[in-house]
């Protein structure tokens, strides 16, 4: 006996549609296909090849010579490259009414083998802005006029590695960013000896070893050495930077206290000076820095109570003490502590909180005082639930302290969950076909 055709149409069609459903959902793991073509100097040329004579009425051509400078650095010249606005910005040019010159360039995910060459980057001398971002061609000696003209110089994960002495040349820079890539100095001052007007400074993750300058430029407003090999101690000077508004010196290897003066950085608003060693106590003149935000002193060595004037920081938004030698009892009432992003003062073995003041269930990682003001037990966080003086609201607290956990902890992605729901549809699916085949034989 023949299955009668209807329900075998609609077994297919069901069978059709879960699959391409399955497959709809599991599109999210495809890459993403670009939107707009990037001006990546490994490109498939994918401009549609306009002759210069279709160029906006407005725009005069760019300068001949630096066309072919950045054919040479494999930057597809089909498309005007001064034309508004390329992709990321990677060529940006005067507004010249002749002939145009770029006075911006980013090279970025640069093929393996592109090598710049000298004749290129002379001809590009007109530019003050020039960035790599994961480029590694090799770094070679800069024509003077182009290290002269650069106000801003980028280097990301890019030109492998770099001496101080190389980039000491850029004399008129006032943003200079390095990061991720290994610069070889006998200290920092080597670097920036001869940048009067230099205003941010990022060199991180760099391996950079040595001292910190004694004298910084006064006009710095964002300085950034973290993660490198730097020692010794945080020069007094530094405190002179008026203008100083970021300040990173985290993960390096500096010692001694934080100078007393450092209240004197009046603009100053994040401040890391996390993972080094720092000793001695965080000093009272903070108080008088108005703008704090963001303040990061943990995994160091220092003593000292926790200063009540930190909760006297209207914008205070996070505040890390963690790991440090602090003691005595936490100065701090639940209503700041609940105001702040991020707080943290676990891992100061000495530091405790005032029960009648904060509740348990704040769950701050210190242990409650007692009333000479001394930790009474290890802190609550490492022991078990088997606290028999907590109360069930802090039971009720830790369990949705859990959920949230776990909120940001896995939750299978929605394409796994469509993918195993079209996955076991279509197994069912098949059974039951085995099986209605069985039964109309
Ligand atoms: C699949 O792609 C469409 C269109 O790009 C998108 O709207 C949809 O959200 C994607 N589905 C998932 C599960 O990401
Ligand atoms: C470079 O590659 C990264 C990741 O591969 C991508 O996110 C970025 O947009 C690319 N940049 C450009 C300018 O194409
Ligand atoms: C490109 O430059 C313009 C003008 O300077 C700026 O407004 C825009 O944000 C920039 N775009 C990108 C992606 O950097
Ligand atoms: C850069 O600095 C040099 C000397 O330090 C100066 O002669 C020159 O004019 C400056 N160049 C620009 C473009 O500002
Ligand atoms: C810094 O040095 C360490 C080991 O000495 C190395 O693993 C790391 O890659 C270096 N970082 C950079 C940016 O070169
Ligand atoms: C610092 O910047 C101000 C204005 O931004 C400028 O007037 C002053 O000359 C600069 N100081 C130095 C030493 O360059
Ligand atoms: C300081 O730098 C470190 C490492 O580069 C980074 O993880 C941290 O977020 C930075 N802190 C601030 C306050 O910017
Ligand atoms: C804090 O550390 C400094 C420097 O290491 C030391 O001189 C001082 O005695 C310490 N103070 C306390 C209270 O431990
Ligand atoms: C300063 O810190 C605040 C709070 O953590 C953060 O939102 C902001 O992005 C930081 N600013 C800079 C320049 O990193
Ligand atoms: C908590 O402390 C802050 C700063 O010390 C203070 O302004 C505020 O009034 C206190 N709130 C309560 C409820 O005690
Ligand atoms: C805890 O706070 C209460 C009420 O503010 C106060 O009377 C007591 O002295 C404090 N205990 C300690 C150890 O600071």
């Amino acid at each position: 006996m023949k299955p009668p055709l209807p329900p075998l149409f609609f077994l297919l069609f069901l069978l059709f549609t879960t699959v391409t459903s399955a497959a709809t959902t599991v599109n999210a793991t495809k890459p993403a296909t670009p939107k707009t073509p990037t001006l990546s100097p490994t490109p498939p040329p994918t401009y549609s090849p306009t002759s210069p004579t279709t160029k906006g009425p407005t725009s005069s051509p760019l300068d001949p010579k630096q066309i072919e400078a950045l054919q040479s650095l494999d930057i597809p010249t089909t498309r005007d490259p001064c034309v508004q606005p390329s992709p990321h910005n990677a060529t940006v040019c005067d507004n010249s009414k002749t002939v145009r010159h770029l006075i911006s360039l980013h090279l970025s995910n640069c093929s393996s083998d592109l090598s710049l060459s000298f004749n290129a980057l002379k001809s590009l001398s007109s530019l003050r802005s020039l960035s790599f971002t994961n480029c590694h061609a090799s770094p070679i000696r800069f024509p003077s006029d182009l290290s002269l003209s650069l106000t801003s110089f980028s280097c990301i994960q890019s030109l492998r590695r770099l001496s101080g002495v190389w980039l000491s040349r850029f004399v008129n820079l006032t943003d200079l960013t390095v990061s991720g890539t290994p610069v070889s100095a006998r200290g920092v001052y080597v670097i920036l000896g001869n940048m009067h007007k230099l205003k941010t400074l990022t060199i991180s993750h760099a391996n950079l070893t040595g001292f910190l300058p004694r004298h910084l430029h006064l006009n710095l407003t964002h300085v950034d050495l973290s993660d490198n090999k730097l020692k010794g101690k945080i020069p007094t000077s530094l405190t002179l930077l008026e203008d100083l508004e970021f300040l990173n010196l985290s993960s390096n290897g500096l010692n001694g206290e934080i100078p007393t003066e450092f209240g004197d950085l009046i603009s100053l608003r994040n401040l890391s000076l996390a993972s080094n060693s720092l000793s001695g106590s965080i000093p009272d003149s903070m108080s008088t820095i108005p703008g704090l935000v963001h303040v990061d002193l943990s995994n160091n060595h220092l003593n000292g109570t926790v200063p009540k004037f930190l909760s006297e920081l209207k914008g205070l938004k996070v505040l890390n003490l963690e790991n440090n030698g602090l003691h005595g009892v936490l100065p701090f009432n639940a209503s700041f502590i609940k105001r702040l992003a991020v707080f943290k003062v676990g891992g100061n073995d000495n530091l405790c909180y005032n029960h009648s003041v904060l509740p348990s269930k704040l769950k701050l990682g210190v242990a409650r005082c007692d009333k000479h003001g001394l930790p009474m037990s290890p802190p609550p966080s490492k022991e078990s639930s088997a606290d028999s003086e907590s109360d069930s609201s802090d039971y009720s607290d830790d369990a949705a302290d859990d959920t949230t956990n776990k909120e940001k902890h896995h939750r299978p992605s929605k394409v796994v969950i469509g993918f195993a729901i079209g996955i076991s549809s279509i197994v069912f699916l098949i059974i039951f076909l085995i099986l209605l085949a069985k039964w109309c034989r």
